[in-house]
């Protein structure tokens, strides 16, 4: 083969490569790379060879490319030791046993379900904000994302016993975060994460067994997987349990947290699309009536703004795979041993597939327009292809339903008006927004939420 590896983009230091930059501006460093090379380009991490891709036929082979040849587990195996061996940091065969059973956790009925919880907790959250006030947008909403989750994962019976310990245990795993030293070295952070994960088996195990004695009691997400099987019909074991469920809380909720926010932020920021997304709340859903599916499918003003966040301020910016046997990228060949990014911010932002990419302009998605449908991997703030968001539609239905009733009872104002990017190793989200509410005249405090038309059984 006579192909070439990918130029290196300017600025490498001797022995470090871009390290330091691509720690401190990633962004500016992809950026530069692409103006130097265009679509394909290498940066270099200390000793490691990274070639940054860019454009749907390049983002189609990344996502597309088996698990053989372009491998997920190992850029992502520091996390193994926060959740073991789930989901894609599991071996391929244990992947693809364990992969439908998560994804059936998400299946319409159960979607139904899950939004009515957070249509609930939503409220909840908004009647004790109380009349008007000034709060922590980010803190607010990663509480939220966390209440929502608990309930519709553990279940409202075990979150409300547990959940608050059960986050102060989370947080001690997720700031144990560190692609970079061994995590098994006796330092704090990692002292805390194995303590943490003990607890949190300790407190789940004898739930998980009183579960497993009475099958149809609870409607939640634990309970699908104690009753869920591997295919050769063993039960899955407490450990898996628990893995699964801290897998997808971190898979989620931070991600999810960080967008709501910034859906919020970017309507404030342009009050002229706030408006048309205030008249559909007014038609479709004014205060006091349930979000039933045939009012949730109506509310595409929002939906398209959720999509416009994704698009702009995607919260899960570092997607990775290390390569096992040479791939083809254009007029160039990524040898095995390095590894291969997509990058969002210059992906997402190809004039010719978005017109004026800068802009915060939701209507880019409404039909005759659908700049997104142009090409299936134009858009890739979810992934794409074999390790597609699983939790896609329940993340986007909680940035509606956050994002719907917080402007139908409120009227807003940012007072932090521009908010930076706060980076993070999870995920992105935005830096602490202050902003300042009122309650609406038509939302008296205390007004119970109505029963779900469609009630759950
Ligand atoms: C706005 C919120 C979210 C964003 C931006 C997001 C983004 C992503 C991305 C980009 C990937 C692909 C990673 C890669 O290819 O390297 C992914 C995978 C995944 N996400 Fe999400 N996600 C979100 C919410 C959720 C939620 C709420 C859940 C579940 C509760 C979830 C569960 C998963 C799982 C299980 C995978 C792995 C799929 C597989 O490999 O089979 N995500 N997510």
């Amino acid at each position: 083969m006579n192909q070439q590896t990918p130029p290196l983009v300017s600025g490498a230091l001797p022995g470090l490569g871009h390290a330091l930059e691509f720690q401190r501006d990633r962004s500016g460093l992809v950026r530069r790379g692409f103006e130097e090379h265009g679509a394909v380009f290498a940066i270099k991490l200390a000793s490691q060879n990274v070639a940054v891709v860019i454009g749907p036929e390049h983002q189609k082979t990344f996502f597309m490319e088996t698990d053989k040849a372009l491998n997920i587990q190992e850029p992502y195996r520091f996390l193994l030791s926060m959740f073991g061996e789930v989901l894609f940091l599991a071996p391929p065969e244990e992947y693809k046993a364990q992969r439908p059973l998560v994804q059936e956790l998400f299946k319409r009925e159960k979607m139904l379900h899950y939004v009515d919880v957070m249509q609930v907790e939503v409220q909840k959250w908004l009647d004790q904000l109380g009349d008007e006030g000034e709060m922590e947008l980010v803190g607010e909403i990663v509480w939220l994302v966390q209440e929502v989750a608990g309930n519709c994962f553990l279940g409202p019976e075990i979150h409300q016993r547990i959940g608050r310990e059960f986050w102060d245990l989370y947080a001690d795993l997720s700031k144990s975060l560190d692609p970079l030293l061994p995590p098994n070295l006796p330092l704090p952070k990692f002292i805390r994460r194995d303590r943490a994960r003990a607890r949190m088996l300790e407190i789940l195990r004898p739930i998980i067994a009183e579960r497993r004695q009475q099958p149809a009691l609870y409607d939640d997400f634990l309970q699908d997987l104690v009753n869920r099987r591997h295919p050769d019909g063993r039960e899955f074991d407490e450990e898996l349990i628990v893995n699964l469920l801290l897998g997808l809380m971190f898979a989620g909720h931070e991600t999810t947290a960080g967008q709501a926010a910034w859906s919020i932020i970017l309507l404030l920021q342009n009050p002229e699309y706030l408006a048309l997304v205030q008249e559909e709340i007014e038609r479709v859903a004014p205060y006091g009536t349930h979000i039933d599916p045939r009012r949730f499918a109506q509310l595409e003003h929002i939906s398209w703004a959720v999509r416009e966040v994704e698009r702009l301020r995607p919260s899960a910016e570092m997607l990775m795979r290390t390569v096992h046997e040479d791939v083809t990228f254009g007029d160039y060949v990524v040898p095995k041993g390095w590894l291969v990014q997509v990058a969002q911010e210059i992906g997402h932002n190809l004039p010719a597939l978005f017109d004026r990419p800068g802009q915060f302009d939701p209507l880019r998605y409404a039909p005759g327009r659908a700049e997104d449908k142009a090409d299936r991997f134009a858009l890739f703030g979810f992934g794409g292809g074999t390790h597609k968001c699983t939790g896609m539609n329940f993340a986007n239905n909680e940035m509606t339903i956050i994002t719907a009733l917080l402007f139908q009872q409120y009227d807003l104002t940012l007072v932090t008006t521009n908010p930076g990017i706060n980076r993070g190793l999870g995920a992105s989200r935005p830096e602490k927004t202050i902003i300042r509410y009122r309650r609406k005249a038509l939302a008296p405090a205390g007004v119970p939420t109505p029963l779900p038309e469609a009630a759950v059984a």
